[in-house]
């Protein structure tokens, strides 16, 4: 991308196209000014040297996307097999979750190698080089390295311009997060290709004699190309996106607290030192919070995101939910009064694949024809955080 050579040039936004407002949404009309005099007046460029990093900005750009991919670790874990290992059945869990099946990395499979995999689709599809891409974006809560994998999988793409990659931290929100970070990027800062890739492996995380979590989580990734186009072929029409700290109690992976205390006297001096190796908790979940806090803020940050694209219901072909629990996404259908027949699902296949889930079922119902080019898609993520956040997007 050729960011320090992009010139702004001011364009009067078309106000059915900025359809959008802040600070969920894209664009009011009082934004657009804002932002329009903003970004024609760069704070502080007279002080600022001729440093060809400087992005220049574009407002009023559209983003599209243009490719997908997955792909899913070797190992099936069926309902059977996990309750030869904790007090469960088949039944139990398919009629609470709808789950049946997922997948789980193991031995020397790395979520970066899925991350790469699922990406060269999406590029593939999208007929974009990988020294074209801009920005690689890794929405994940369990990376191979805690400093991020995101460098790690853009140098295996062959990226070998050094675009920016880096990893974006929100749980089963993360690709949500994800994409509407990309569309700022684009529309914002002059950014052409960006890579979202929402890849997890919670089964790391998990304690598998604890049939309340261990039942639920399958690992995953998949990718979206996220591409700059002109404004009149946006097709990211729309978003809302929320985190609610103080629900971080009912769903985390923390770091082990007895490793941590008593590092220092109350004096300041060390008394235990050198510290010991930190290491974090199996996932902690209060399933039945979760499953209240998810079915009423979902079809709400729906609805908003569909106003703020100036669409309603009825423009939805597709409802792409975070695949956490198939009751979740029947009561957020029934809410919204969008049939059945319109929910991509796959959660019996895959479980709760966290950032990957989108992503995943998106590029199978694309790929199976389901979804063709054109079509409006509602998505929504939600979890730790408490996170939780929708776009209202056309595929293609
Ligand atoms: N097999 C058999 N029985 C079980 C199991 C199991 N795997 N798990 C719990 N039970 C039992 C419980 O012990 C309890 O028994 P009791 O009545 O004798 O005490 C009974 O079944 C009911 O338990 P609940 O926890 O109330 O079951 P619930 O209907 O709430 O279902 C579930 C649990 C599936 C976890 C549900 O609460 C849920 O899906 N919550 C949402 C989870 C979610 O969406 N997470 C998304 C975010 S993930 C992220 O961000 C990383």
């Amino acid at each position: 991308m050729e960011i320090a050579s992009l010139v702004f040039t001011p364009k009067v936004p078309q106000v059915n196209k900025m359809r959008v407002s802040a600070p969920s949404g894209f664009y009011s009309p009082d934004a657009i000014s804002m932002r329009v005099s903003c970004s024609s007046t760069v704070q502080g460029s007279d002080q600022l040297s001729a440093s060809k990093s400087q992005p220049s900005r574009l407002v009023g750009k559209g983003c599209k996307l243009v490719g997908c991919g997955s792909a899913i670790p070797n190992l099936q874990v069926s309902n059977d097999d996990i309750s030869k290992i904790v007090d469960t059945n088949d039944e139990w869990i398919a009629v609470r979750t709808g789950i049946r099946n997922r997948r789980v990395l193991t031995g020397k499979d790395r979520l970066a190698n899925l991350s790469v995999e699922a990406a060269q689709k999406a590029l593939e599809m999208a007929k974009v080089n990988p020294d074209d891409v801009d920005l690689v974006l890794l929405c994940t809560s369990s990376p191979d390295d805690l400093f991020g994998n995101a460098p790690q999988i853009q140098a295996a793409l062959g990226c070998t311009k050094n675009p920016p990659a880096f990893d974006i931290t929100a749980a089963c929100s993360g690709f949500l997060v994800g994409l509407i970070s990309a569309s700022c990027y684009i529309r914002g800062g002059g950014f052409k290709n960006v890579l979202v890739i929402g890849a997890d492996a919670l089964t790391r995380h998990l304690d598998w004699t604890d049939r309340g979590t261990c039942i639920l989580f399958g690992d995953g990734a998949g990718a979206v190309l996220v591409q700059a186009c002109d404004s009149d072929e946006d097709g990211l029409f729309g978003f809302d996106l929320h985190t609610d700290g103080e629900g971080s109690r009912h769903l985390n992976i923390s770091i082990k607290e007895n490793e941590t205390d008593g590092l220092f006297g109350t004096n300041g001096s060390a008394v235990e030192f050198p510290p010991k190796v930190s290491s974090y908790s199996f996932l902690q979940m209060n399933g039945r919070e979760v499953f209240k806090f998810a079915c009423q803020v979902v079809p709400q940050s729906i609805e908003i995101a569909l106003e703020n694209a100036g669409m309603t219901r009825s423009n939805v072909d597709w409802l792409v939910l975070h695949q956490a629990n198939k009751r979740i996404l029947d009561v957020v259908a029934t809410r919204l009064e969008i049939p059945a027949d319109r929910i991509i699902s796959n959660l019996a296949n895959y479980g709760n694949t966290s950032a990957a889930s989108i992503p995943l079922a998106l590029d199978e119902a694309v790929r199976s024809g389901k979804i063709k080019s054109g079509q409006t898609i509602a998505t929504a993520g939600f979890g730790a955080g408490l996170s939780w956040g929708s776009a209202i997007i056309r595929w293609n």
